[in-house]
This record gives structure tokens, sequence and C-alpha cells, in this order.
């Protein structure tokens, strides 16, 4: 027979260990990434559309908790990570995606360019950026478009939690919740939504009509 105490307190456990390693992560980001979450740069980011479902805001946030748990993993494995250096690449990375409509000509060349960009942003929040957090920007990316391969451990990280939170963005857009900032794909569903029942509303009337017309015909 199953032991339901014990089933109970298990997963009592689990849910713990979670919401504590989730506390961790939030700690760990508004620790050592302060000066990006205060920015203006990081507030705009929330207003820019990203992957179709999300924004630029919502995207940076997942890609930082997404590199700090992938960095706790490898840490357990006794692999040194240098976590602070994780946390500004991950809160930089896109920062050069924004306005991207009026500074690139195209996707492929906001694709191409926009590391470089988000560097350049990344120089002014944090005067004191290292070459190492300025290099997992620059890189983040590879394997997309002509990008540099990252040349460290935590660049790896960055770019993995990059890929992971862009599919799914994209993926599972659906569930991702719509937090009242501009959202094309929302928008445009509703009003996919609000033609379909249009439509379906003139079919319906034109049939009611049509069916008048011919009970008339039959009544005369
Ligand atoms: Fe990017
Ligand atoms: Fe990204």
């Amino acid at each position: 027979m199953r032991n339901l105490w014990y089933e109970s307190t298990m997963h009592r456990q689990i849910r713990d260990k979670r919401s504590d390693r989730k506390r961790r992560i939030g700690k760990d980001i508004d620790r050592y990434g302060k000066d990006v979450l205060a920015s203006d740069e990081l507030k705009q980011a929330f207003e820019q559309t990203h992957h179709t479902w999300s924004t630029v805001g919502e995207h940076t946030l997942r890609v930082a908790a997404s590199s700090v748990m992938i960095s706790y993993a490898l840490r357990k494995l006794n692999i040194k990570v240098n976590i602070p250096a994780v946390i500004i690449g991950a809160l930089c990375h896109d920062l050069g995606i924004l306005g991207r409509d009026t500074k690139f000509e195209n996707n492929k060349e906001c694709s191409r360019e926009h590391p470089g960009e988000s560097v350049k942003v990344a120089r002014e929040l944090i005067p004191d950026l290292t070459e190492h957090s300025a290099d997992i920007i620059e890189r983040h990316m590879w394997p997309a478009g002509q990008s540099k391969a990252p040349n460290s451990l935590e660049g790896v990280i960055v770019s993995a939690a990059d890929k992971y939170s862009a599919v799914k963005d994209i993926v599972k857009g659906s569930d991702v919740k719509h937090t009242g900032v501009k959202n094309v794909a929302h928008d445009q569903a509703a009003w996919l939504r609000e033609q379909s029942r249009t439509q379906t509303e003139k079919v319906r009337e034109f049939s009611r009509e049509l069916q008048e017309k011919v009970r008339d015909q039959i009544n005369k």
C-alpha cells in the first residue's frame, strides 16, 4: 500500500525546495543586477514585443532566471561558475534590440548587430563592465548568424538559456500570461476572434433572411 503520509511529506519538501530556489534566484538577480534592474532601458524593454508572444523585458528576466538555475546545477557538480557575470550578461544581452524598427534595416541586420549594441548599452549602465561580461553579451547569439562562439562557461550558459527561453516564448506563447503591455500576437488573436465572430453573425443573419423569404414565397 502506498504511504500517503510519506508521499505528501515528500511533495511538500520538493515544493519547499522549489520555492527556496526561486527566492535564491530572485535574491541573486536583485543583488548582482541592481544597476540594470533600476534602469530606464529595462523598463522600456517591457514595452517592446519580442518572440511574438513576449516582451524584451519578460524574455530578459526568463533568460536571467534560467541562467542562474543552470549555474546552481553546475555548482552542485563542483564546477565553478561566475554568477555575477552570468546575471549581468543575461540581463543586458538583448537591451541593444530596443527600438529595433528605427535602429535596424531588417531582421537579418538586427540579429547580427544587436549583440554589439547591447554591449554599448551595458557599458553605459555599468561603467566598470568587465570584458568577460561584454564577451558574454557579444557572443550570446551563437550559433545563429555570424556570431562568434562563447569563450567562457558563463557565455555558454547565457547562450543556452537564451535559446531555451526564445523557443519557450514562441512555442508556449499561448501559456504566457498577457501582462498588459502592447503585445502584437495577442492583439492579432483578439482581432481574428472578433472577425470570425462578426462573419458568423453575418452568415446567421443572411440565413435568417433567406428562410423568411422562402417562407413568404410559400405562404403567398
Ligand atoms: Fe539576442
Ligand atoms: Fe535573447
